[in-house]
């Protein structure tokens, strides 16, 4: 069993958009892949099939229903505010403690290769004292920080970097995903934040949710591009 966390360096960076593409190259080599994103808040049921369980549920070819739903993201809030302020909102509280053991029980159960999509940046509050990073410390998981090519993504992005190293996080990759409009070319960002840590991948900006599997994926590079002889084959 694999398990790998994605962080970003703020919210709407692409972190749910590496996700999915991530899961599609997996599958396209034959892993067994599910993804959870344990805490989602702007979730609006009426729009349940675009939210981020939706997407994930989408790439990893799970029917769309409430029980997947809450499968994948149990602790859904419908204010887009950060996870404290959109739970007390509802006058409602997030157990930091109940979130680490539904990870934990997630990494466990699952045969194959699972992702857990953060929430936010590495250091959204979840409740009054803890943020999201508490619970990746608590997990000790690989990660992929996820960024922006933004004008002042190269700081946030050396600011996350500092915070996790800081604290021994074992950081798999940094992938830049391009953001439209930026007068920052992507490969002006990649070459300076590659000064700091390796490895970095850029994601141009791409149509539709995915990207392309397969050798042409930015993730060959660290997962392999070629099926596993004689077919998809199940990790354990
Ligand atoms: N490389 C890319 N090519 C095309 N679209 C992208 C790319 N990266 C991100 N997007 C799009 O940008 C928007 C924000 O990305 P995404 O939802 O993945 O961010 P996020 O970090 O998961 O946000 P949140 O904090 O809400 O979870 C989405 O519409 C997504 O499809
Ligand atoms: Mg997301």
């Amino acid at each position: 069993m694999t398990a790998i966390f994605i962080t970003g360096t703020g919210t709407d960076v692409g972190k749910t958009f590496v996700a999915v593409s991530l899961i599609r190259h997996l599958r396209h080599l034959g892993h067994h892949v599910d993804a959870i994103k344990p805490v989602v808040s702007g979730f609006d049921p009426a729009q349940a099939a675009a939210s981020d369980p939706g997407l994930l549920l989408a790439a990893l070819g799970l029917p769309f229903s409430p029980e997947q739903i809450d499968r994948i993201s149990p602790w859904r809030f419908r204010t887009a505010v950060s996870p404290d302020l959109a739970a007390r909102r509802e006058g409602r509280r997030i157990d930091v403690e109940r979130v680490i053991a539904f990870c934990q029980n997630a990494i466990k159960q699952h045969r194959g290769i699972l992702l857990i999509e953060g929430i936010g940046g590495i250091m959204v509050p979840l409740d009054e004292h803890r943020t999201i990073l508490d619970v990746m410390m608590a997990l000790q998981l690989p990660l992929l920080l996820i960024s922006g090519s933004y004008l002042g993504s190269i700081s946030h992005t050396l600011t996350a970097l500092d915070s996790l190293f800081r604290r021994d996080m074992n950081l798999l990759a940094t992938i830049v995903s391009e953001t439209p409009g930026s007068d920052a070319p992507l490969d002006d960002v990649i070459a300076t934040i590659g000064r700091f840590t390796e490895p970095v991948i850029g994601l141009p900006r791409q149509r539709g949710q995915g990207g392309e599997p397969g050798a042409r994926s930015p993730f060959a590079r660290l997962f392999g591009s070629r099926p596993a002889p004689g077919g998809p084959q199940r990790s354990s």
